[in-house]
């Protein structure tokens, strides 16, 4: 089975459109997502119902429970903050109430899916270094965890010593899995990518041939950036997206 697994499209339906038609070029069988459908961006409620009306199986981000918290706003930064705000007033109530209904993990056959991390205090902790990840490793229960959140494509992984060891995923580059190994990946942004890369990204896991892809693509930033703008989000919100971070 090919999956194609995109997370963090942010409200960025250029970059969501543009990674389904790759994905659909590609021929994967499966596309699921991790989370952050919304929140940054000037597109939510397209972005959502394209994942609705195409029955994408999705966790909760972050920035999705921010929509319908209004106490976890003390969490974001003032760019997440205003950005969830606009969103809510942007949104429709069927939306919201999809959002609403996302679970925090999904497992799958092969892999589990989830945004942030695995750990049971905070889901939406942050795995970047080899320490963040040693808890979500201890709770996984599938051989490869799938996650997004910072936006940074990579892979951490576990053999039998239990020592964790982490690299980025390049661009376009293929990483074939040993089958007596633990994974946990990122899959990368669709929508607001942070390795100073200004390019989406998604992967492609095949579970045959075990291997991942780390795919990246052109989208168009600048009409992205005249909705941010256009729509009274904070300009910044669209200026790191020229920069990729
Ligand atoms: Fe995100």
């Amino acid at each position: 089975m090919r999956y194609g697994i995109i997370s963090d499209i942010h409200s960025n339906i250029e970059a969501l459109n543009v990674a389904l038609s790759n994905l659909t070029e590609k021929q994967v069988d499966i596309i699921v997502a991790l989370g952050d459908i919304v929140g940054y961006g000037p597109d939510p409620e397209e972005c959502v119902n394209i994942i609705m009306s195409k029955s994408i199986v999705s966790v909760m981000g972050n920035h999705d429970f921010g929509l319908n918290s209004l106490d976890y706003e003390n969490y974001f930064n003032t760019y997440a903050r205003d950005a969830i705000r606009w969103t809510r007033n942007r949104v429709s109530e069927q939306t919201k109430s999809f959002i609403k209904e996302l679970p925090l993990f999904v497992e799958k056959e092969h892999f589990t899916m989830f945004h942030g991390s695995l750990s049971e205090r905070n889901p939406f902790r942050y795995i970047i270094s080899q320490g963040d990840a040693i808890e979500s490793f201890d709770n996984l229960k599938t051989p490869i965890g799938f996650f997004g959140h910072s936006h940074i494509p990579g892979v951490f992984s576990m053999g039998k010593d239990k020592k964790i060891e982490y690299i980025r995923g390049a661009p376009h580059e293929r990483i074939d899995l040993k089958d007596d190994y633990r994974y946990l990946i990122n899959v990368g942004s669709v929508g607001q990518p942070r390795d100073g890369i200004p390019l989406g990204s998604f992967i492609i896991f095949d579970s045959e041939l075990l291997n991942v892809e780390f795919v990246r693509f052109k989208y168009d930033i600048e009409k992205v950036y005249n909705k941010i703008i256009g729509r009274g989000l904070p300009p910044f919100l669209g200026e790191r997206l020229f920069m990729g971070f």
